[in-house]
């Protein structure tokens, strides 16, 4: 089992596989699907793991699946998912683009729904984290984009909150990566639905995107 995750495990974990036994994004998924003893993978209908081009450079985090991503098994595909959908196209990028100069990979800091969509605890999130880890080593990418909060700073390490830390450039220490990854937080397009106004900030952060992309030749 991997660590912290007594915390948020409960009932026989023996016969699963851990985060380093998987080659691929679909090993990792079926591994992760595999995990019963795991109370939110018990709950959930689908694993929600990544959705877009895993050859992007680009990764985008979010906080966790919706009633609408545990239906159908895909990060980011309720309202928010289409604003978020709609903001990549502004700076030309998008997640089923085939070109991976222009699009981007998706995943979550929790792979299943949380009941009545809770904030995921730190012990969920800790048992979670090896996985994610593993998404990044497996598909290297050159920038890490955080939607919200929590993504931010569990990839970051910094407390403070997302309206301090949206739009600054951060770096986020992957183990088994060799070298820091740049990290860019920005706001999480559920809150921008409910706080229209901010969504000038969002632009802002999206702008910044696009010239960090341009300058490494990413994106373009
Ligand atoms: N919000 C998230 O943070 N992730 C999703 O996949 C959907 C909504």
């Amino acid at each position: 089992m991997t660590a912290n995750a007594s915390d948020a495990a409960d009932g026989d974990a023996a016969g699963t596989i851990s985060p380093d036994e998987c080659h691929s994004l679909q090993e990792l998924h079926a591994a992760l699907d595999a995990l019963h003893h795991f109370p939110l993978r018990r709950m959930a209908r689908h694993t929600v793991l990544h959705d877009g081009n895993p050859q992007s450079r680009i990764l985008l985090v979010g906080e966790a699946p919706g009633r609408e991503e545990d239906l159908h098994g895909r990060p980011f595909v309720g309202r928010a998912g289409q604003l978020l959908d709609k903001m990549l196209a502004a700076i030309g990028l998008g997640r089923h683009a085939e070109d991976p100069q222009q699009a981007v990979l998706i995943t979550n800091v929790l792979f299943w729904r949380p009941p009545g969509n809770r904030k995921p605890t730190d012990a969920e999130l800790g048992f979670c984290a090896p996985w994610l880890h593993r998404l990044m080593q497996l598909t290297r990418p050159q920038v890490i984009v955080t939607l919200g909060g929590t993504p931010t700073q569990r990839l970051t390490g910094q407390p403070a909150g997302i309206l301090r830390l949206r739009g600054k450039w951060q770096e986020a220490q992957i183990p088994g990566l060799d070298a820091p990854v740049p990290l860019l937080p920005m706001l999480h397009p559920a809150y921008l639905l409910r706080q229209p106004a901010q969504k000038r900030l969002a632009w802002r952060d999206l702008l910044t995107l696009r010239a960090f992309l341009d300058e490494h030749g990413a994106g373009s």
